[in-house]
């Protein structure tokens, strides 16, 4: 793997099983070192080790983004173990309501809203100083979802829109420190989340999981989902020098499946 982020010192919020971790893995396999925020430290341990097994530095930091004081140490811990942020993630992931909007308790709607817009935006106020001192980037994980209205997805494409607009206007805000703001909309990432629930939905259509993927598939211009990795190269791209220039952008990973 290459060298993109030679030396960096990446914060990735919202650190997972899934996209959260792939996105550790490759930050360390471009070079950088990386610090790991989510609430459980048990995984954050593992993906640490991970990182350290592809020859990475890692720091973990038990966080919840949506507590001021939590992510104002985030932010003291990642400047203890590495004197600089050259960018911050903001991935964290909860599952929304999937309910009609109008069927969905507000409470539903007000989490969704807390951690997607408010605790990323809380991230990049933190994180301000910093990333100003490095001329570095903000990386928003967003969804597909913007690019659709599909049934049941209101709540998360209420949270995910509200992010994108925070993206941008952050873009304009912070361009004069030198600071860029960029977005990522994945859509199906073919990783272990959509094979255990098109396992499931095979079970209960009397299916496969290979046909599901197919038909799943039929919508994209490639015929096919992209992966967790080739999700996070994305992100690294965004993150990394060979993006110097852009900002204010979203970067859309879905095989061609929408079109914006
Ligand atoms: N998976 C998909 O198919 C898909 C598709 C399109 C877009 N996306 C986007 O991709 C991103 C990553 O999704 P993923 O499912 O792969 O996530 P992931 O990396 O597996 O996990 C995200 C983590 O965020 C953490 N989190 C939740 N609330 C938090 C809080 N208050 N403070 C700190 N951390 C918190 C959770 O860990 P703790 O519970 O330990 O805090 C969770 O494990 C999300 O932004 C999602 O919207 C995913």
């Amino acid at each position: 793997m290459g060298n993109l982020l030679q030396d960096k010192v990446i914060v990735i919020s919202g650190v997972g099983p899934g996209l959260g971790r792939t996105l550790a893995v490759r930050c360390a396999r471009h070079g950088a070192s990386v610090v790991l925020a989510a609430r459980t430290a048990s995984r954050l341990d593992e993906v640490a080790k991970d990182v350290a097994d592809a020859g990475g530095r890692a720091v973990t930091v038990a966080a919840d983004i949506t507590d001021h004081a939590s992510a104002e140490n985030l932010v003291t811990e990642s400047l203890a173990a590495f004197g600089r942020v050259d960018a911050l993630v903001n991935n964290a992931f909860s599952i929304p309501a999937m309910k009609p909007l109008a069927r969905t308790d507000f409470d539903h709607i007000r989490a969704g809203i807390e951690l997607t817009v408010l605790g990323a935006l809380r991230l990049t106020q933190l994180f301000t100083p910093a990333l100003a001192e490095s001329k570095g980037a903000v990386v928003n994980i967003n969804s597909m979802v913007i690019r659709h209205s599909q049934e049941r997805y209101g709540s998360y494409k209420i949270a995910k829109s509200a992010l994108l607009a925070a993206s941008q206007s952050l873009a304009t805000e912070l361009g004069p420190q030198g600071i860029r703001v960029n977005s990522v909309a994945p859509g199906y990432i073919w990783g272990e989340t959509l094979k255990q629930y098109f396992a499931h939905q095979a079970d209960k259509y009397g299916t496969t999981v290979d046909r599901i993927y197919e038909h799943t598939a039929a919508g994209t211009d490639l015929k096919r989902l992209p992966d967790t990795d080739e999700v996070a190269d994305a992100a690294i791209f965004l993150a990394s020098p060979m993006a110097n220039a852009i900002t204010g952008q979203c970067l859309d990973v879905n095989c061609g499946e929408f079109h914006h």
